[in-house]
């Protein structure tokens, strides 16, 4: 059997380069060489596209950029012909892309859209899901009406004079969440217990999008739920986190000190069934295909709140999905092996 050219996008321009780094460093390391052979694309934070030849180390580092294993590199936009061309003119054709990209340009369908422009088999969810998954509020409205409870949350828009904002605040009731509809990895969420911290908190929001939300606080603890498939859909055993602090910031999430990941959950199987039933009803919602983790919170009274989706979630050896697939039976190699079929389809 011929190898498929997986062409292996990563970096970009989003606030979580360097998570996509590691990510795709692992991805890279666990990919079966004798079915699959990586052609690796950097794109650098400002944007530039170089194909890179060189260790995955260096990809996990970050440090890839500078390195003597890069030279530039476009898409051609042509559908029957599917390569990307080196600064050399030397063309090299591909079967199916696989974006290993996490936020902004890279998780949010904009790069989807441009491999479904060019008919190229894509390793992951499509344009319209991921853009929906990265919009916090697009993606509650829609999971709600499928029948999923979502927390209660004001949007605002860019520009609200501060007393308009104590005022949408005041009507979700503190505790509560602020945080950038589009964003990732912690960056620019607060939780805010007073009045007081509410416009430090909308401003750092801001930041990130011109469009924040003003959400409910959620009692009890997040859960997630990692969903492999197309029509059938496999998962991985859920998780738990335990939080000491009052969010699962970017500095937990990577190098956990104060919280805890347990997987499986520490809840009975029939809550964690429950949970395995709905993070399919919204993956089949949000219209997702091939893999996405969905996250969640399990209330004290046992009820199941979604938080939000992870259309390219993390992929380092210690991440959460690749780590509840584990715990499911399904180890990296093989994990990367069924997502890269199912993608090719
Ligand atoms: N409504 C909420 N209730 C309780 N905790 C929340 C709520 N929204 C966010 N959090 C906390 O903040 C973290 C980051 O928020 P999240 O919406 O998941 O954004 P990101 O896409 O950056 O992961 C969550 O992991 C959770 O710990
Ligand atoms: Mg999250």
């Amino acid at each position: 059997m011929e190898k498929l050219n997986i062409l292996v996008i990563f970096g970009g321009c989003s606030t979580e380069h360097s998570i996509s780094c590691a990510s795709a460093a692992a991805v890279l390391s666990h990919m079966d060489t004798n079915r699959f052979n990586p052609i690796t694309v950097g794109i650098t934070k400002d944007g530039v596209w170089l194909r890179y030849t060189g260790p995955y180390e260096l990809i996990d580092e970050g440090s890839w950029f500078s390195s003597r294993f890069c030279s530039p590199c476009t898409l051609s936009p042509n559908r029957n012909n599917l390569s990307i061309c080196t600064g050399s003119g030397q063309r090299e054709r591909f079967d199916a892309a696989f974006p290993i990209l996490h936020g902004k340009n890279g998780e949010d369908g904009t790069i989807q859209g441009l491999f479904e422009l060019i008919g190229a088999p894509l390793i992951g969810c499509g344009t319209l899901s991921s853009a929906i998954g990265m919009d916090k509020n697009l993606a509650h409205e829609i999971v709600s009406c499928h029948g999923v409870s979502v927390p209660k949350g004001i949007v605002l828009k860019c520009g609200l004079p501060p007393s308009q904002v104590l005022e949408a605040a005041a009507a979700v009731g503190y505790p509560l969440f602020v945080k950038p509809i589009c964003s990732g990895s912690s960056f620019g969420v607060s939780r805010v217990d007073t009045p007081e911290q509410l416009i430090g908190a909308a401003e750092l929001a801001f930041r990130h999008d011109s469009r924040v939300l003003i959400e409910e606080a959620v009692p009890g603890f997040e859960v997630g739920c990692a969903v492999l498939g197309n029509d059938h859909l496999t998962v991985g055993a859920v998780d738990q986190i335990e939080l000491a602090g009052g969010l699962f910031d970017f500095k937990e999430k990577y190098t956990p000190v104060t919280s805890a990941i347990h997987c499986p959950a520490l809840i009975p199987d029939s809550k964690a069934n429950e949970i395995v039933e709905t993070a399919k009803v919204i993956y089949r919602a949000l219209g997702c295909r091939v893999f996405a983790r969905i996250d969640m919170f399990l209330r004290p009274d046992g009820e199941i709140i979604f938080n939000e989706v992870n259309t390219i979630p993390g992929f380092t050896a210690h991440s959460r999905y690749p780590s509840m697939m584990a715990a499911a039976g399904i180890d990296f190699t093989s994990l990367v092996t069924k997502i890269i079929e199912l993608g090719v389809g």
